[in-house]
């Protein structure tokens, strides 16, 4: 058996070396040494995983085009849940390396309530016993109660609390749905292991560009919760698409929000045809190059799958560059695509 050794270079600047066996995956070599790479369902469908190989040859087993595309592939992106090194390789990993050390944990919570934002969302609110240290962005998975299945979503409120929000798109029939609909009540236990992803906001540095579309809106509530907190001299644009004008739920807050920290625009769009707006269609409709300055700025996104590909496609036919480019998509779970 051969060994490769494989470097692992953090945001914050940290490289830590780990050695990966011939037959072995690099984020089960990565936990071996106990750091803990962003990662969830390990079967190269969510992209949480997703690194940049700088250096280096490698097998990638199965992947989804949902979580990596062929081009991304091509330019020397990997899911590091797939990767099995055949050389030494230096790979870019888009998190700290505090957050690599910091094992998802599962913790109870209590719900508080559950609102009905509107036909298509709903809003849970949950006192958890012990605060969890997430980034702003981050998501968690939570157990449906009940049911023996679990769903991601994004904090909506800032870390630090032991009163945790979330933002849920009402999809009828589906499993969190129904419980929120139809089952929860005050007190139901649930359980809550995360925090993860490496959708986060990192330091402002320059212009931010945050594009939301529906319940993806949750994330950047996180964001500029902690905005508020920590202030900014960088503006901030948030671009919120829905479907209709009763799907801008949580506006009222996005907009105190963008008055306590200032130099924060918001945008809405509707995608509804008989909706009357100033803004009608897909946030494609309405970004231009102008929008990205010239490439100094660092672009939020996050929304469903759909969403996510048509504006990563159309900043491709911009041809300008973010300095800095971050998306998640709402992706359903592994056992739904695997039975779509
Ligand atoms: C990292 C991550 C973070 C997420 N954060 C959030 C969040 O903050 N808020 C939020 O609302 N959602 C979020 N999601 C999506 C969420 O995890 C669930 O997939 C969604 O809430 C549906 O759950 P459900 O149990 O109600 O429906 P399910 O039982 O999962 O599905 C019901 C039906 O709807 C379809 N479906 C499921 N998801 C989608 C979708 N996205 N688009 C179209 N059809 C779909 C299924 O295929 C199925 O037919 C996130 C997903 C990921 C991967
Ligand atoms: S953890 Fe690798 S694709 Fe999900």
């Amino acid at each position: 058996m051969t060994t490769y050794n494989v470097a692992l270079n953090f945001e914050d600047g940290v490289t830590r070396v780990i050695q990966c066996d011939d037959d072995e995956k690099v984020t089960d070599a990565a936990f071996r040494q106990k750091i803990n790479l962003p990662m969830d369902c390990r079967d190269g469908v969510c992209g949480t995983c997703k690194c940049f190989a700088e250096k280096g040859e490698y097998e990638l087993e199965f992947y989804m085009d949902e979580s990596m595309s062929d081009e991304e592939a091509e330019q020397g992106y990997v899911l590091t849940c797939q990767m099995i090194p055949e050389s030494d390789c230096v790979l870019r990993v888009p998190a700290s390396s505090s957050v690599c050390k910091t094992a998802p944990e599962s913790v109870e919570g209590a719900v508080q309530g559950v609102d009905r934002l509107s036909e298509t969302s709903f809003g849970l609110r949950v006192k958890l016993a012990r605060p969890i240290a997430f980034l702003p962005g981050q998501y968690v998975n939570v157990a449906v109660p009940g049911t023996g299945v679990h769903r991601s979503y994004s904090f909506s409120s800032a870390p630090g609390s032991d009163e945790a929000t979330f933002l849920i798109r009402n999809l009828p029939g589906g499993v969190m749905s129904s419980y929120l609909a139809e089952r929860a009540k005050p007190c139901d236990t649930v359980t809550l292991t995360g925090p993860m992803g490496a959708f986060y906001l990192r330091p402002i540095e320059r212009a931010q560009l945050w594009l939301a579309g529906g319940t993806g809106l949750a994330p950047f509530l996180s964001m500029l919760e902690q905005v508020a907190e920590q202030g900014s001299d960088h503006p901030i644009v948030l671009y919120y698409a829905v479907t209709r004008a009763a799907d801008l739920v949580e506006l009222d807050r996005v907009e105190d929000l963008a008055e306590r920290i200032g130099n924060v625009t918001v945008i809405t769009i509707l995608a509804a045809e008989e909706e009357a707006h100033e803004r009608k269609g897909f946030v494609t409709d309405h970004l231009g190059a102008e929008d990205l300055k010239g490439g100094d700025c660092d672009v939020y996104l996050c929304g469903p799958p759909p969403m996510v590909d048509a504006v990563r496609a159309h900043f491709g036919k911009l041809g300008v560059e973010p300095a800095s480019f971050h998306y998640e998509k709402f992706n359903p779970t592994e056992a739904e695509v695997a039975a779509a």
